[in-house]
């Protein structure tokens, strides 16, 4: 893990964007290796995935299928477990091998219930990607089968992930300083 770099409006960041991409490319190896032989359908969480996902796939070197969920999880509510779909598409997964997408585990609620969901639609199989993992919040158990970075407990932004809304456009993954008044997250 790479921590510590202080940047001019005093937050720290966690990865470069060079870092991230180096990253990004070993996981989609790795991703081509494991499903040459698969039907693989590439599932990504709305919104925070969104950046994470469109770098993967383009690196994924196989023929593959993609699509999305929206979920909006209640930070401040985490612990009554609360995570709302707001847009799920997905019909029949028979056959198909289905690889969710998503920018961050923290509680592992949100994973939870999108993988609940996903089951009850018989996918050959299933497997969980993450660019980062905040297991030191985790309150539900999930696998995921693909980690970007492990990360400490800090309110990070940038790369697809945001605070109200804001900073999902930074190409760098960073600490946000101010973490108090955290709203809920898609
Ligand atoms: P969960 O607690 O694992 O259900 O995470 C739910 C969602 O909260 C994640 O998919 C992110 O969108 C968001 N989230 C969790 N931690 C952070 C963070 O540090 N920064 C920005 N968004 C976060
Ligand atoms: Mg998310």
């Amino acid at each position: 893990m790479i921590l510590g770099k202080t940047f001019s409006n005093g937050s720290k960041t966690l990865f470069t964007q060079s870092e991230i991409e180096q990253r990004v490319n070993e996981l989609a190896l790795q991703i081509t290796i494991d499903y040459r032989e698969a039907n693989l359908l590439v599932v990504g969480i709305l919104k925070g995935a969104f950046m994470f996902f469109a770098d993967l796939i383009r690196k994924i070197n196989l023929d593959l299928t993609v699509d999305f969920i929206a979920a909006q999880s209640y930070i401040k509510d985490a612990s009554s477990g609360q995570v709302k779909l707001l847009y799920d598409p997905l019909n029949d997964l028979i056959g198909k091998d289905v690889l969710i997408v998503d920018d961050i585990i923290d509680t592992g609620l949100t994973m939870n219930k999108t993988i609940e969901l996903v089951k009850k639609k018989s996918p050959r199989s299933l497997k969980i990607c993450a660019l980062l993992d905040k297991s030191e919040r985790r309150t539900a158990d999930v696998t995921i089968d693909y980690i970007g970075f492990k990360i400490p407990n800090r309110f990070i932004v940038g790369y697809g992930l945001d605070y109200e809304g804001r900073y999902r456009n930074l190409p760098d993954i960073k600490v946000l300083e101010d973490s108090s008044k955290k709203e809920d997250n898609v």
